[in-house]
Order: structure tokens, then sequence, then C-alpha cells
């Protein structure tokens, strides 16, 4: 088939950069317009971005110039990595205009007509869409994906909540600089430190979760009832947020049958064979002192969330760890999930 030009807003930032390395040889996608702040626009990308990854710059990106965020970039699609500053007026320029955002920026999360989807957990809440476009006469539409602690933390609950229901989940994050972006934290700041409080983070988790979670009522989505409660830290560790997770279910289930729901949770992105799908969104570690971010952040392509040291919990039910690439799996593997998804179910005929 014939590759889909898409556009990258903010392809100079941390997200970003991770667009342009999923995007590179993307079997349905290839990259058309680059985008950023006007301090970048009107420079070839090579000459104004800090290239942070560790692989060069694909040779087909260096050279290309960078345009400002005007929606008047050729293609329908757009991937957003834009500061949350300025994400939320540019993203509506470019629905309403016609092209459809894939967003990570926090603006229009929680807007009662956008969808907040994890492709592998809610899916049908891309149904919102026709609603969103009626409501607010666009011909494009806007998709966000959630928080990157919000989407390794959804991951590992979602499939409990399906099956056994959740009551309560206690979460503390361990979470990257990088997640922060670029330049993001100080130095001195972080260099042997922690930092125990991540502005605006525990409420992002809190909400994001239930409603992803919760249950798209016709043109209404319906938050899940459990309760979360959330502390973020930032950690001196580069990429993938670890999360200690303790989980007090409706239906009581052993170790063994929450570990068995996990590893039997795959969902649609692997059903319809999605290409950036990974084989099993949740994968179970059985080494003790794992997973850990600097070892494990990068297996399955950096896509699944990695779960360790599930064990009973003497206040709720049962407890474990949780990893998660933040700016993949967190932010731009998620989006891209999300376009496939959307592609593949017709939406953009
Ligand atoms: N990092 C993560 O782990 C992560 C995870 C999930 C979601 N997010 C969200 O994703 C978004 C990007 O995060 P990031 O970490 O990639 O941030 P970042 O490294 O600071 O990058 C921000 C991007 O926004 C662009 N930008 C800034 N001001 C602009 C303006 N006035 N007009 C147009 N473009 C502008 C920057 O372009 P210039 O280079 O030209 O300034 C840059 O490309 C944020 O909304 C963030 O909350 C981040």
């Amino acid at each position: 088939m014939e590759k889909i030009p898409v556009g990258i807003l903010g392809a100079t930032g941390a997200v970003g950069q991770k667009f342009i390395l999923l995007l590179t040889d993307h079997p349905w996608f290839e990259i058309r317009e680059l985008a950023a702040s006007e301090r970048s626009s009107g420079n070839r990308y090579q000459d104004i971005v800090t290239w942070n990854q560790a692989v060069p710059i694909p040779e087909t990106i260096g050279p290309m110039m960078v345009k400002n965020c005007e929606p008047n970039l050729d293609c329908k699609i757009v991937f957003s990595g834009l500061d949350s500053s300025v994400a939320g007026n540019i993203e509506e320029a470019f629905a309403q205009a016609g092209y459809w955002v894939f967003s990570n920026a926090k603006n229009h999360r929680m807007d009662p007509d956008v969808p907040l989807v994890i492709t592998e957990l809610n899916p049908e809440h891309l149904n919102i869409i026709p609603y969103q476009q009626k409501n607010r006469g666009w011909e494009g539409a806007i998709l966000t994906n959630a928080n990157c602690s919000a989407i390794v933390l959804a991951l590992s609950i979602g499939p409990l909540h399906k099956m056994f229901g959740l009551e309560t989940v206690h979460a503390v994050t361990m979470q990257a600089v990088s997640g922060a972006g670029y330049p993001g934290v100080s130095s001195l700041d972080i260099l042997g430190n922690v930092i125990p409080f991540i502005p605006g983070e525990e409420e992002k988790m809190e909400n994001e979760t239930q409603k992803i979670l919760g249950v798209l009522d016709q043109d209404r989505f319906r938050p899940a009832a459990f309760t979360v409660s959330a502390h973020a830290n930032r950690v001196p560790v580069e990429e993938g947020h670890l999360e200690c997770v303790s989980v007090k279910l409706k239906e009581k289930a052993s170790v063994e049958e929450v570990i068995r729901c996990w590893q039997e949770f795959t969902g649609p992105a692997h059903d319809l064979k999605l290409p950036s799908a990974p084989q099993q969104p949740v994968v179970v570690v059985a080494e003790k002192d794992r997973p850990q971010p600097r070892r494990d952040v990068w297996k399955y392509q950096g896509m699944s969330a990695l779960i360790g040291r599930v064990r009973p919990c003497p206040l709720f039910d049962i407890k474990y760890v949780v990893l998660g690439h933040n700016t993949i799996r967190g932010a731009a593997g998620a989006s891209l999930l999300n376009a496939e998804l959307v592609l593949k179910k017709g939406m953009l005929d």
C-alpha cells in the first residue's frame, strides 16, 4: 500500500525525536513534515535539534526543513509532541482545518468529547469522535493518549479491572528525567537526589486512569469507580518510569490468578496485527530483582509494560512493580498505535 504522509508537531523535543525514530521505515506512514517553534522553523532539522538518541538522526530526516506549527502542512495526520503551554490552541487549529491530531499533551485529555485511548484497553472510546466533530464543527479530530505514568499504571491495572474489578489503587512512581523533556530538570537538582514532587502528575494518574478504564455511554464518558492514590517522584534515571503499585480487587484473586490474567491479556492491537503492537502489552518477568530501568526499559522495543515482584499485600490484596518506557510506550509509541488503530478501522477513509 502507498504510505500515508504524516507530520510531527514538536519534532525537536524528547517525544518528537521518538516519533522520528518510530516513524522512519514505518510500513504505513512516512514523515512528510516536521514542525516546531519559531526558534527552530526555517532551519534544517539537523542544524537546530539537540538530538538525544542512541542512534544518529535518520539520513532522510536531518536535511528536512522545520516549519511553523501552522495548519498548512502537506499531510492529513499529525502527531503532536508539543509543549502543553502551546499545544491546546495549535492542536485545535489543526483539527479545525481537517487534520487528525494524535496528541501527547495534557490540554485536551480530559475534555468530555475527546477520547483518551490506550489501544489495548479502550479502543471503543474512539466512538466519541463523530460527536466531537459535530460538537466542534471540525472535519478533523483530536485523539489523546495519557500521561506517561498513567499509561504504565493503566496497562498494569487495566487487565485486572476487566477481570476482577478494582476497588482501590495505590501507586508510587520513580520517574525518569526524560519525562520532563529537554533540557528538563537541572543536573544540580537531580544528580544524587530524588525530587518528591512533579507538578500535576499525581492528579493525572488519578483522573486519567479512571477515564481510560471507564465506559463511553453514547456521547458521554462515565469514569471507572475505583479510587487511585498516587505519589510521583523524579529520580536520576534517564529513561523508564518504575512504579510500585498495590491494588484492592472487588473479586478476590490469588497471586497466580493475577499473573495469569496479565499473561493472557492481549487486546485489539495484537489481534488486529497493528505494526507497532507488542507481542504482549504486559509481560511478567521472573527475576526477583527486576524490572530495572537501565537493564529492561528497551525490552520488546519499549512497547510493553514489564511487571515483577508480584506478591500478596498486607494492606490491600496484591502488590507489584511495573516499568514502562516513558517516551515510547508512555508517549510516541502509544500515539502511533492509536493512529494505526484508527487507520485499520477505516476511520480516515
Ligand atoms: N517526555 C515524556 O516522557 C512525555 C511523556 C508523555 C507526554 N509528554 C508530553 O508530550 C509533550 C512534549 O513533551 P517533551 O518531553 O517532548 O517536551 P520538550 O522536549 O520540551 O519538547 C517540546 C516541543 O514543543 C515545541 N514548542 C515549544 N514551544 C513552542 C511554540 N511556541 N510553538 C511551537 N512549538 C513549540 C518545542 O520546539 P522547539 O525545540 O522549537 O522549542 C519542542 O519541539 C508535552 O506536552 C509533554 O507533557 C511527555
